[in-house]
Formats: structure tokens, sequence, C-alpha cells
């Protein structure tokens, strides 16, 4: 089994400080930060722009990932990988054609990366594996943070896992929403590597790292 990346959303942070949370995330011992990307129309919810991105690239060596909830994510590949994105995640629900999407994103320098909310089924990416670094598992349904983890997801997680064993693909499976020390241990024993934390990382009494620590040695 491969070791767990723990990956805090910025979403919690202070929007006021962004320089200085961003600083922090990265002296906590994280994998990568995620930058939850809404445009209020795919989620009801609107959140960063790549200039925001790119202004907090400075204040971090550690890779930056972009969950872009938006309804047209092909018109925004470029400025998310310009603003210094390493790994750039899509919703497969929000593309046409998702097999040149992914392809589009790796010839932008990028790793790509598929999102599933919770109703869509696996089999939706069995056909793309080839095309994606990364398969994401929403265990919530999107939009907000401090929402309760779904369990049901789990099943689907353990598919997911079982079509990117079969396919001998490197391919990291990250689940998404209502991770915490209670909710992880099922989501990695389902076959998940890649964990997503906001709200429960922020709120942690003990401090980030601390909060790091748990959640990977709850995982693993
Ligand atoms: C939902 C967001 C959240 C966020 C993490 O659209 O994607 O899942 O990353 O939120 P928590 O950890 O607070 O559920």
């Amino acid at each position: 089994p491969r070791r767990p990346l723990i990956v805090p959303s910025v979403l919690p942070a202070d929007f006021a400080r962004l320089g200085e949370e961003i600083r922090e995330l990265s002296d906590a011992g994280v994998d990568r930060i995620q930058w939850d990307v809404m445009d209020g129309a795919f989620v009801p919810n609107l959140t960063f722009g790549p200039d925001v991105i790119a202004a907090a690239r400075p204040h971090s060596d550690v890779p930056f990932e972009a969950h872009l909830m938006v309804i047209n994510p092909d018109e925004l590949l470029p400025r998310y990988v310009a603003a210094g994105c390493e790994l750039v995640i899509v919703h497969s629900e929000a593309c046409t054609h998702l097999h040149r999407t992914l392809g589009r994103i790796r010839d932008l320098g990028a790793r790509s990366g598929v999102a599933l909310n919770p109703h869509t089924p696996a089999d939706v990416v069995e056909n793309v594996l080839s095309e994606t670094d990364l398969v994401l598992a929403m265990t919530v349904n999107p939009g907000f943070g401090g929402q309760a983890y779904i369990p049901a997801v789990e099943r689907k997680v353990a598919r997911l896992r079982r079509l990117i064993d079969d396919s001998g693909l490197p391919v990291e499976l990250e689940v998404d929403g209502g991770i915490t020390t209670e909710t992880i241990p099922g989501a990695a024993a389902s076959g998940a590597d890649v964990f997503i934390s906001g709200s429960w990382l922020y709120a942690h009494p003990d401090g980030k790292p601390a909060a790091v620590r748990q959640l990977r040695a709850a995982a693993a």
C-alpha cells in the first residue's frame, strides 16, 4: 500500500491572511495544498480565481492542486496551471469530452485529475484511467466545508481501487469531504490513499502539525 498523503483544503483559511495561512500549512508537514475553486454555477459558492493562487504561490514550496468545481473547466485550465498548480482536477459531470480535457491538462505540463460527485458511478472513469493521474471521490456534495462524511461512498472508493489496481496504472485515489480521524480509517480501508481535510484540520485544538500527524497515523 502507498504512504497516505495528507492534503489540506484552503477553504477554511482566513482569506485576509492568505499568504501566512499558506506558509502555516506548508510548515505543518502536508504533502500538497488543495485550492477548492468554485464558480457559483457548478456549485452554489464562489472562491478562488487564478490570480489569488498565483499571489499565494511564492509563499510555499509545497505543490498546489486545483479542484475545479466549475461548469466550463476547459477555458480555465491554462490559467490555473500558469498560477502554479501542478495538479488540476476537473469534475466528470462538467466535461462533455473528459478524455480530451484530461489530455489537455497534461499537455499544459500539469498532472491531471478527475472528480466524481457522490451520485456519479465509478465506471465513469473506466475509460480514462490512462489519461488521469488521480481520481477524486467526493465524500460530501461539493460546495462547502464542514459537511458530514457520506459513508456510502466507501463502496465506490473500493470499486475505484479495483479499477485502478486492475489497470496497473499509478493513479492516486483521493477522497474529500468530512475527513477526520474518525472517518479516515474507513476511507483508507476502502482503498483511498490521498486525503483532503479542511474544517477538522483547521479546528484542531493542538494545531495543524498535530492534526496532520494524527490523520496520517489514522490512515495507515
Ligand atoms: C467541498 C470542499 C470541501 C473541502 C474540505 O466542496 O471540497 O470538501 O475541500 O471540507 P471539509 O474537510 O471541511 O469537509
